[in-house]
């Protein structure tokens, strides 16, 4: 029989399959401690450069999440503050406190503080803030109790399935859109009937909410 491959040909075919496994291995060990870093697990506090405390001045001092998070109503993101808002009492309040060095340094050299996510979607899911807000959607309802939090976590898992359970019944979840900001709100005994109600006077499309291309664009 001819010989079409060089003698040494099956232990290169060897080191090829076993070369090949590793190098598989090692992607999904990479792909996972990717996922780690950067999905943080649900309940776990994240650690931030400047110790803001959510408690403190949310709950305690009674500050309009709107004053930081200034686009929420309006756009997509909720957008996190620049240090100018902070400055707009800390150029006063506790001057020179070392808990607050992190803030100064980043107002006196012009160099934004950075803040790590909590929550971060994948890229090829769409989320957008405003569409949420302006339905009745609460920010408890998918951050949970963040005027009690110092550090703050990830309360739901933001997997498709999570947000789906309200795509495909929002009458379940819709509060007054007065009630949006209340942290404190519960659903009323009689919320099937108050939801129906929402969604018609709301112009909730609940044809469009489970629909693929509504999240993936
Ligand atoms: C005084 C400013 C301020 C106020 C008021 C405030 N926040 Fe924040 N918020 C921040 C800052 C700064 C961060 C980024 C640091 C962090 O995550 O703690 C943040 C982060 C967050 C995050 C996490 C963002 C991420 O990375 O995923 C959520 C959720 C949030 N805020 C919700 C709220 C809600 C709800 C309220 C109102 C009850 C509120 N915030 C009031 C300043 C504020
Ligand atoms: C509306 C006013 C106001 C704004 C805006 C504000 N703070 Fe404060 N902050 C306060 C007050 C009041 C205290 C508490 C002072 C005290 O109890 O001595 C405080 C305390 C703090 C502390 C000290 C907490 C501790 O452990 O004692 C930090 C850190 C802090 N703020 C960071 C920030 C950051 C970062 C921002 C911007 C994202 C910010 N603050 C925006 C009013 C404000
Ligand atoms: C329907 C669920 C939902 C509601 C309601 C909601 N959020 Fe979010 N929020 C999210 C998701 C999901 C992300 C991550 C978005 C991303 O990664 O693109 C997020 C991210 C954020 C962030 C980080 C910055 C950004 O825009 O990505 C802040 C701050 C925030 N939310 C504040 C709020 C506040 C304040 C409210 C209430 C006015 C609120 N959210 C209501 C789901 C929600
Ligand atoms: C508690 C209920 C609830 C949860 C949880 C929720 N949504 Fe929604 N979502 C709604 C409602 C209500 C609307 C408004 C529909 C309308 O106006 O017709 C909406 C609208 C949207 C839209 C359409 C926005 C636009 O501009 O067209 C997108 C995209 C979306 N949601 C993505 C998500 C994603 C991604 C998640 C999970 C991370 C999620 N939602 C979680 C209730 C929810
Ligand atoms: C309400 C918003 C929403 C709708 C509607 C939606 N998805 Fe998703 N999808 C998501 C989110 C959120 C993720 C997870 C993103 C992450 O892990 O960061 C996801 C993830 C995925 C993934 C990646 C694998 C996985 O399961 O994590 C695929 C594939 C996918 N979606 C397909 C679909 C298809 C097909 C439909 C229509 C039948 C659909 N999605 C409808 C929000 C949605």
């Amino acid at each position: 029989m001819p010989q079409y491959f060089p003698r040494n040909a099956n232990a290169f075919a060897k080191w090829l399959v076993l070369g090949g496994s590793v190098f598989v291995v090692a992607l999904m060990i990479a792909l996972a401690f990717y996922a780690r870093v950067t999905n943080n697990a649900v309940g776990v506090p994240v650690d931030q450069p400047v110790a803001f405390q959510h408690n403190l001045h949310a709950e305690q001092l009674g500050i309009d999440c709107r004053y930081c998070h200034t686009s929420v109503e309006v756009e997509a993101t909720a957008s996190v503050p620049p240090t100018e808002t902070c400055m707009t009492c800390h150029s006063q309040i506790r001057v020179g406190d070392p808990q607050l060095a992190a803030v100064q340094a980043s107002w006196d050299t012009g160099t934004p503080i950075e803040w790590n996510r909590v929550h971060d979607l994948a890229d090829y899911v769409y989320f957008n803030h405003s569409a949420h807000i302006n339905s009745g959607v609460g920010c408890s309802d998918c951050h949970g109790s963040v005027q009690e939090m110092a550090e703050i976590w990830k309360n739901e898992p933001l997997t498709m399935g999570w947000c789906l359970e309200c795509h495909k019944a929002p009458e379940e979840y819709l509060r007054p859109r007065s009630e949006v900001f209340n942290m404190e709100y519960e659903r009323p005994s009689d919320q099937a009937a108050l939801g129906t109600e929402l969604v018609e006077a709301y112009h909730v499309n609940t044809e469009k909410l489970p629909q693929c291309s509504t999240c993936h664009r």
